[in-house]
């Protein structure tokens, strides 16, 4: 397993490189359409990058990011409200969030299928999802799963293809980008 636990140094100042300009851009325009005081939520946090990469495209939101391991989240900015938990189980009442983000998360939940169940709880109607991770269809993209697995991880990598019909089998309207082995999906409930 990846000891994230002992990783959030590491995730808050090397982090942001895996992130390309693109997908940053792409973030903003997801954003866009929220009022200010919409609530996001960041799922699989970490250190709270995507919170940090998204209060950059808007600082009026309200952001909140849950992750399993404390030692990443203790690494979040100050506007970052943060929870100890796991995408399976969200420590939230139903329809409380507008938007919900996930970057390099997915692939390492346990249970992807419980976690979108949880996501659709907790997302108001029409509520909006954006997910940036490794696309397996990709040499580079399988090769991480290799890796991953050998580590002992769930490396839940998928075909964008895939994932694009996991959503939509849960309600989801689905846009997705490509950016080389890295995909982002843009989705409305
Ligand atoms: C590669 S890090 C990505 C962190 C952050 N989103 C980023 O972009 O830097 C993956 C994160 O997923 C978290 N994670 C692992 N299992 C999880 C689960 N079941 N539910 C939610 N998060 C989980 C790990 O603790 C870790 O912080």
């Amino acid at each position: 397993m990846i000891p994230f636990n002992h990783l959030g140094f590491v995730f808050k100042y090397f982090g942001s490189v895996i992130y390309p300009k693109k997908v940053l851009e792409e973030l903003c325009i997801f954003l866009e359409p929220l009022s200010n005081k919409a609530s996001v939520l960041d799922v699989g946090a970490g250190t709270g990058m995507m919170s940090e990469l998204a209060y950059r495209c808007n600082s009026e939101l309200r952001y909140v990011a849950v992750d399993p391991a404390n030692g990443m989240l203790k690494y979040a900015e100050d506007y970052v409200e943060i929870h100890i938990a796991t995408a399976e189980v969200l420590p939230f009442d139903d329809d409380s969030f507008d938007a919900i983000l996930m970057g390099e998360s997915l692939h390492h939940f346990d249970d992807p299928d419980v976690a979108m169940k949880e996501v659709v709880r907790v997302l108001k109607k029409n509520g909006k999802l954006f997910i940036y991770d490794f696309d397996k269809g990709t040499f580079m993209g399988k090769s991480l799963w290799a890796m991953e697995k050998l580590l002992g991880e769930p490396a839940h990598f998928y075909e964008v293809h895939v994932l694009k019909k996991m959503l939509e089998g849960n309600g989801f309207t689905v846009e997705v980008s490509n950016h080389s082995w890295r995909y982002t999906v843009s989705a409305t409930l």
